[in-house]
């Protein structure tokens, strides 16, 4: 049985009139644990997640374990190439199967009884199993690991999904898979998930770390110690070619925009200035000779930062990053952090990539640690009820409906299009997007 607010009070969660120039909502989206379990049961482990990088899982019997949700689910690449998903618990009472959160094996024996399961899911083995049912009576078969109703790879992102009827993974992606196009195309032999992770946990509500991604507007406030940091660096000469940062975004010196793309997905923008710095530059000529111009120019040319709803991150700015976050509790959020590169990119370029990965993006670097101050901050004021809305009017005087010439020029067709990464338009169809999930009834 569903539990959880009615529709019409779900629906007033969200003060969307467009004609007044008013999108808000309501605080209690990041406190309201009742929400929070709703938010699990309706989004999460109703619709695609991504999983992991089919880097992850290369050779057969590599295996990724990550969650649906709340659910725990293992990617598991099959002696054939295949991939494949399963619950990530033992048929037999329960237990996480995989010691690891990613490694390789041929089978997985569980550590509390010690039954024993193949990469294909099937149950080889019971434990004593002879002395513990009548002969002839048991049957194993009925024992292998649950599998995935849906696995699928776009463009080397691995997504699973809970549930059967989710639209083919293309098609959830929509315009935002044009933007996991602008970082795959960046590698002939591939991209690939670096080794090493940074795990943190955030005290504050999982929207509010997809909100981060993509707000521009913050950046001159929250990141100004970064931004001065890298101007003192820059007049002391320190770092040169690659190692420089691309403060341009920072400064304020770039040409910036953003996209709500529709089905909840959006993504902001910057010109990269000066560009030459980026990682990247050295894969010029080859970017060139395999793509048309105006998509160069979105590769390399231009920093991104998309969120596909719910809870992935890609960003291609100073470096390249994958970013998921995993909801605990309402006010509670998991953070993973994952560098990804072209395989075939210079030792000097990944040398840059790394430190600039580390110098930003990492909870120990100099910005995201700024940003998680700002989000706990954000939580705790999300409790003050006498100011009952999160305000995300800025921009709708200037927001255009559909594409806008860059957007043409990149072969993507947003639901709108803005000129400046500090609008908040670009979070319209995320929480559209949540509304209607949320309001719909649950599924058997
Ligand atoms: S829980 Fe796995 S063998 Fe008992
Ligand atoms: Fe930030």
């Amino acid at each position: 049985m569903d539990s959880g607010l009615l529709q019409s009070e779900v629906t007033a969660l969200l003060d969307d009139r467009p004609a007044d120039k008013v999108f808000r909502v309501d605080r209690s989206i990041y406190t309201d644990p009742l929400l929070f379990e709703m938010e699990m049961e309706r989004i999460f482990e109703r619709t695609w997640q991504f999983l992991c990088h089919e880097s992850q899982v290369e050779k057969p019997g590599d295996y990724f374990w990550n969650y649906i949700g709340r659910q725990p689910v293992v990617v598991w690449r099959q002696a054939d190439g295949a991939l494949k998903g399963f619950v990530n618990a033992c048929t037999h009472r329960a237990a996480i199967l995989t010691p690891f959160k990613q490694a390789n094996a041929k089978t997985l024996t569980c550590r509390f009884h010690g039954w024993t399961f193949a990469s294909d899911g099937r149950c080889l083995k019971m434990r004593n199993e002879e002395s513990g049912f009548a002969p002839g009576k048991l049957d194993r078969s009925a024992f292998g690991l649950k599998p995935l109703e849906r696995i699928e790879s776009y463009r080397g992102f691995v997504f699973g999904s809970l549930k059967p009827d989710v639209p083919p993974l293309g098609d959830f992606l929509g315009a935002a898979g044009k933007f996991i196009e602008f970082i795959a195309d960046q590698s002939a032999a591939g991209m690939q998930v670096l080794p090493g992770s940074q795990t943190y946990v955030i005290k504050g509500n999982w929207k509010l770390q997809a909100e981060n991604a993509t707000d521009g507007y913050h950046t001159g406030t929250v990141h100004r110690i970064f931004a001065n940091t890298m101007k003192t660096r820059e007049e002391r000469d320190e770092l040169t070619g690659m190692m420089r940062t691309e403060s341009g975004r920072i400064t304020g010196a770039a040409r910036d925009g953003c996209y709500d793309l529709g089905g909840g997905h959006m993504a902001i923008w910057a010109d990269r200035v000066p560009a030459e710095v980026s990682p990247l530059w050295e894969a010029k000529d080859r970017l060139e000779r395999a793509h048309p111009p105006s998509k160069v120019k979105w590769m390399l040319l231009r920093g991104r930062n998309l969120i596909v709803f719910p809870n992935l991150m890609i960003n291609d700015f100073a470096a390249t990053q994958i970013r998921t976050f995993r909801p605990l509790a309402v006010d509670k959020t998991e953070v993973t952090i994952y560098c990804l590169a072209p395989r075939e990119e210079s030792k000097d370029a990944r040398y840059a990539r790394l430190r600039k990965f580390e110098d930003f993006f990492m909870v120990t670097g100099m910005a995201t640690s700024d940003d998680v101050v700002a989000l706990e901050d954000s939580q705790a004021g999300n409790y003050a009820r006498l100011t009952p809305w999160c305000e995300f009017h800025r921009g709708m005087h200037s927001v255009t409906r559909g594409p806008d010439a860059d957007a043409k020029a990149g072969g993507f067709d947003p639901e709108t299009s803005n000129g400046s990464w500090d609008h908040e338009t670009v979070y319209h169809s995320f929480y559209r997007t949540w509304r209607r999930m949320m309001s719909e009834k649950a599924r058997a």
